[in-house]
């Protein structure tokens, strides 16, 4: 099936979800540097564009920039004097990522911090900055439900918080799993079940990154 998923989501992408040479470009030059081929899709790109759009976000959190492929697509939906701030571990992800986010002409709505995500959100956090509107949860995924309280910590009532790559081929069931990952993934359901701050829910997808999901959160109190 991976193939006609693949065929269904360039059918929609190529129609719905065009790129532009910036974001063609971005994923060229990720491919080129030998970054991992997991950024989103474009059509999970215009998805997070159009959350952040009906969110009127003026402050996105990304927790994983890898090329900055997702961190272009939110940028551009940020509302006007806007700001991005997208947290990476490693310096040359974060190098390729600012040269593509410097070329789409975003280098002064985005900023890149480098550093492990704990320690960039806990000095966030220090600094007291503004909450966030929106927050994506992208990176180790063996962390996704300390990042969450992390970004709960950041928010406000309304804020949106999407934790992508939560079902990992239907893994996320597997309650015998010793991957770290699944288990990161396994609590953080848990935490999201029994959390009243939140109101959650969790999608499945298939496309041309295969079969996975995502979760969305609402701050709600
Ligand atoms: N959001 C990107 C894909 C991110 S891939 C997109 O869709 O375009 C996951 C990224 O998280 C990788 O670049 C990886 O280096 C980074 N990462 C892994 N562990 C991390 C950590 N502890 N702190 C910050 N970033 C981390
Ligand atoms: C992985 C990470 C991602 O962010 C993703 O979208 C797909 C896979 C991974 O670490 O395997
Ligand atoms: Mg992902």
């Amino acid at each position: 099936m991976e193939a006609k998923w693949t065929e269904v989501d360039e059918y929609f992408a190529e129609r719905l979800a065009p790129q532009d040479a910036a974001l063609e470009q971005a994923l060229a030059d990720s491919t080129a540097a030998a970054l991992p081929p997991i950024s989103v899709t474009a059509t999970q790109g215009k998805f997070l564009a159009m959350l952040a759009e009906v969110c009127h976000a003026r402050r996105i959190l990304e927790i994983g920039t890898l090329g900055g492929y997702s961190t272009i697509w939110m940028a551009r939906a940020l509302a006007a004097d806007g700001t991005l701030v997208t947290l990476e571990i490693d310096a040359r992800h974060a190098d390729v990522a600012q040269k593509n986010i410097d070329r789409a002409g975003l280098a002064d709505r985005v900023q890149v911090i480098v550093a492990p995500a704990a320690e960039s959100l806990a000095q966030l956090k220090a600094d007291g900055v503004a909450p966030f509107d929106l927050v994506f949860i992208d990176a180790d995924k063996q962390s996704s439900d300390t990042y969450f309280e992390a970004a709960l910590a950041l928010s406000h009532v309304g804020t949106l918080i999407v934790v992508d790559n939560v079902v990992r081929d239907g893994e996320v069931t597997n309650a015998a799993s010793t991957d770290a990952s699944i288990l990161g993934i396994r609590r953080l359901t848990e935490l999201l079940a029994r959390e009243p701050r939140v109101s959650s829910t969790a999608i499945q997808t298939v496309g041309s990154k295969g079969y996975d999901g995502f979760v969305l959160a609402r701050v709600v109190a």
